[in-house]
């Protein structure tokens, strides 16, 4: 299978391209961003270049039988900044993206929404696929309007489109300035020796899925022809400030937070309910947090130590 993979540079999308590389699909890339040379595959076929390129949407897909789409314009905290942006950015292009796949070929198409911001301030936790969408961020409304327009086209078009709204993902090569990237964001600020800051009073409850647990349920989605709506989180959720107390343990020493005013679009709790994605796919994810903050921060020690 031939898979183009967009937004294959980034922090997800690398080790989406790992495990499809790993089970022998043939991998092209798009993304603007060069591939970190640490993790480049001399044999993915990485091609520079916006998904708003609507000239060059043909050589994209050209060859291609299934497409991931991992490229986001826009991250919670600043998509209010400028919603038109987000619109502009995000919604459009991959409405250009559908009509082009409609033309090219491709009918498969897995996307990364989001279980994070979808369900805004959900009724219920855990927080199952049936509940309404009610985003408090525009970033949330966008990646609701898209699964909308997937779900059009899988209608009127014969897409299979398989959404996963995965929860906090985190895990090795998450930039420190990933603002999606709590666990990213902290394991880095000490190992430099900067300080880390909290967003209220540390209640707010988060869901965190280890990447390679998300890049294996991402291939199986890529593998299935089952379509609809999945969320992909731990099922658990854990609070900030709890979050601090293993990740002390894990650095092996204090920490010592700062804590600034809670954030309007911070939502207080969201745990995701992953019973339909295993019964559908059989998918569990592996790694506990205590595991995976080791891996994150040996990762992470190695990285800023380069
Ligand atoms: N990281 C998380 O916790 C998380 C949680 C839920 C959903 N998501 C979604 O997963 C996807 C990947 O997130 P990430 O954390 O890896 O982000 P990231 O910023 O590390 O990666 C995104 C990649 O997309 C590329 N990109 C941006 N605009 C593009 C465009 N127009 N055309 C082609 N490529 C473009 C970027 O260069 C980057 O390499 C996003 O859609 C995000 O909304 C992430």
């Amino acid at each position: 299978m031939h898979v183009l993979i967009i937004g294959g540079c980034g922090f997800v999308g690398s080790h989406v391209v790992d495990k499809c590389l790993a089970e022998g699909m043939a991998v092209r890339v798009l993304d603007p961003a060069r591939p970190n040379s640490r993790i480049a595959h001399p044999e993915v076929d990485y091609v520079r270049g916006h998904l708003e390129d609507q000239a060059r949407l043909p050589e994209f897909l050209s060859g291609i039988d299934a497409v991931v789409h991992l490229a986001s314009t826009t991250i919670p905290s600043s998509s209010n900044l400028d919603p038109a942006s987000d619109i502009s950015g995000n919604l459009i292009p991959m409405i250009r993206l559908l009509e082009a796949m409609r033309e090219h070929g491709p009918r498969k198409l897995v996307f990364l929404s989001s279980g994070g911001t979808i369900y805004g301030i959900p009724n219920m936790c855990p927080v199952p696929e049936t509940h309404l969408p009610q985003p408090i961020c525009s970033y949330g409304v966008v990646k609701a309007a898209m699964e909308h327009y997937l779900q059009m086209e899988q209608h009127l078009h014969g897409l299979q489109a398989t959404i996963l709204r995965p929860s906090n993902i985190y895990g090795p090569r998450q930039g420190r300035l990933g603002v999606q990237g709590v666990i990213g964001t902290y394991l880095h600020n000490l190992s430099l020796g900067l300080p880390i800051e909290v967003w209220g009073d540390g209640s707010v409850i988060r869901d965190f899925l280890y990447v390679q647990d998300f890049a294996d349920i991402c291939h199986q989605a890529l593998m299935s022809s089952l379509t609809g709506c999945f969320n992909a989180g731990s099922g658990t959720g854990i609070s900030i400030r709890d979050l601090i107390g293993r990740i002390q343990r894990t650095v092996g020493g204090p920490v010592h937070p700062i804590y600034r005013d809670g954030r309007g679009f911070d939502v207080p709790r969201v745990v995701l309910d992953i019973s339909k994605v295993n019964a559908a796919f059989g998918w569990t994810p592996r790694v506990g947090l205590d595991e995976g903050l080791a891996g994150t921060w040996n990762w992470v020690s190695k990285c800023d130590a380069a």
